[in-house]
């Protein structure tokens, strides 16, 4: 969705849309035109029954008075609305209704988008997030979702002040498109090198990439990653990214870290073959992070920010690693892996340990389709998450309702930790009994993190949509780059 700027109404052709607010005026040219024409807009709301609810509309096709092809009015009551989620869902409406009606272009009139308030330019975000389709593998026009909305000229008396805001929305839109993009993507498609290379062209947006081949994984000693590589005849690779939006300033305020298994069948503990084509999407951590660097770059948010994405395929194979087998992170500690389905936090382990050693930052976030008990514990509304820090995860619980984007903190006390003791090595990858499955992965992450404000988020049951959401289309959600785009911002802003 294109979307350009300008105050006042100068031409009506094409389709108007109009946003009408309960107890509110109409705006200026529709209430000329209702004058002129006998209160031809007051018996047109009265008559189709529109409702100020945020849910209705009234559409008027070639109205009389004016060369506009039509004229839509959406009544909204926005003291309903709280949240910058709130403003997104309305949108998102907007935009399943243009669609619904095969518009292309509009141009969207709003008296009284408010000055003070930065959150009506999420009714745009929600817009503009409907508008995502994967579409690329369907070679007949017939069977696409097609999306017919292109096109958004945005007219409002404070069309400036909003222009300002839509640039970090738009960076937002971007961000999530990309992170949708790849966790859509069949595995055959984006092995570790294909999103290696995804992350590469991030560099034109002003990134420092940094990619480690095998050769330099195996140098750094990191034996938890490279054990789950070794089955797979696709080759292992280490991404980092780096953004230095505060360049005054040597901290690194937060790195993202992100679990990129390209398809993981669970190795020699193989998974049940029923279900198992959902598991391309187990990279979703490392698209999170690669969506959000581009967002905070785009945005060019100041603050220093870097990521560590680990990639690997979990394949079984005759090279590939035994339940039983020890192997040595780059921390040192050695770990006894009992599964080999439990690959992700093994990769985290080393990817987690080498963001800490490289850029020391002050707070760390992973993000992992770590375990399915996520999903027999909250469902797929809400990530799981796992602190060492009120503070974060305080700003996190926040930042998740105001967007849309929830959080559930979890259990990650030392209680749990003998969980994970193995009897020849420093620690076993899965917990001992059947219980508390997600913390066994999260304790087990938290013995690599090394006195850093830490968050872990389970985002096993957020990555995929198998049905539409208000502001989600089914396939790759893009859960987690609005959620920490707003995190970080409003970090900077406490600190
Ligand atoms: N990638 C899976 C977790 C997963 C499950 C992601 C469903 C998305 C949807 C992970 O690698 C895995 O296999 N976890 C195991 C852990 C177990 C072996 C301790 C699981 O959840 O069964
Ligand atoms: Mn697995
Ligand atoms: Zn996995």
């Amino acid at each position: 969705m294109k979307v350009n700027f300008i105050n006042d109404l100068k031409n009506d052709k094409g389709t108007l849309v109009f946003l009408c607010f309960k107890n509110k005026p109409l705006d200026k040219y529709l209430n000329n035109l209702n004058k002129k024409f006998n209160g031809y807009i007051d018996r047109a709301i009265k008559t189709s029954g529109m409702e100020y609810n945020n849910n209705s509309h009234v559409d008027l096709i070639i109205p009389p008075g004016t060369s506009s092809d039509r004229i839509i009015l959406f009544g909204l009551d926005i003291t309903k609305l709280i949240s910058e989620y709130d403003f997104g869902k309305l949108g998102s409406y907007i935009t399943s209704i243009l669609n619904n009606k095969k518009i292309k272009d509009i141009k969207l009139v709003s008296a009284d988008f408010n000055k003070n308030s930065s959150k009506e330019v999420n009714i745009l975000y929600g817009m503009a997030l409907n508008t995502y389709r994967f579409n690329k593998y369907f070679t007949d026009n017939r069977k696409k979702r097609n999306n017919y909305f292109k096109n958004l000229i945005f007219i409002s008396k404070n069309s400036n002040h909003i222009k300002k805001l839509w640039n970090r929305y738009n960076a937002i839109k971007e961000g999530v498109f990309l992170t949708r993009n790849l966790v859509s993507e069949p595995a055959n498609n984006l092995t570790p090198i294909l999103l290696a290379k995804e992350a590469q062209k991030l560099k034109t947006f002003g990134l420092k990439i940094n990619i480690l081949d095998e050769k330099k994984l195996k140098k750094l000693k990191m034996g938890a990653l490279l054990g789950v590589a070794q089955g797979s005849a696709n080759k292992p690779f280490v991404v980092s990214l780096e953004w230095k939006g505060n360049p005054k300033s040597k901290d690194t305020e937060f790195s993202f870290v992100g679990k990129g298994v390209t398809f993981d069948t669970g190795g020699i503990s193989i998974k049940p073959s029923n279900g198992m084509e959902e598991m391309k999407y187990d990279m979703g951590g490392s698209a999170v992070v690669l969506g959000l660097m581009k967002t905070l770059a785009l945005s060019k948010v100041k603050a220093n920010i870097s990521a560590v994405i680990g990639l690997v395929e979990n394949m079984p194979s005759a090279t590939a690693q035994r339940p039983g087998d020890v192997v040595t992170s780059m921390s040192g500690k050695t770990i006894e892996v009992i599964n080999t389905d439990a690959e992700g936090r093994l990769v985290l382990a080393d990817a987690v340990w080498y963001a800490q050693k490289t850029f020391k930052p002050k707070n760390l976030v992973d993000l992992a389709t770590l375990t399915g008990a996520i999903i027999v514990s909250i469902g797929q509304e809400k990530a799981g998450m796992f602190s060492n820090s009120d503070m974060l995860s305080d700003l996190l619980v926040k930042a998740g309702k105001e967007v849309g984007e929830p959080v559930w903190n979890m259990p990650i006390d030392n209680s749990y930790e003998k969980d994970i003791s193995s009897d020849i090595a420093d620690m076993k990858n899965v917990g001992s009994g059947r219980g508390a499955g997600s913390t066994a992965g999260a304790i087990f992450i938290k013995r690599f993190i090394d006195k850093v404000n830490w968050i872990h988020l389970d985002i096993a049951g957020v990555t995929w949509a198998k049905s539409d959401k208000p502001l989600i289309p089914k396939g790759g959600t893009g859960y987690g780059v609005r959620l920490l785009e707003q995190m970080v911002l409003q970090y900077i802003n406490n600190n």
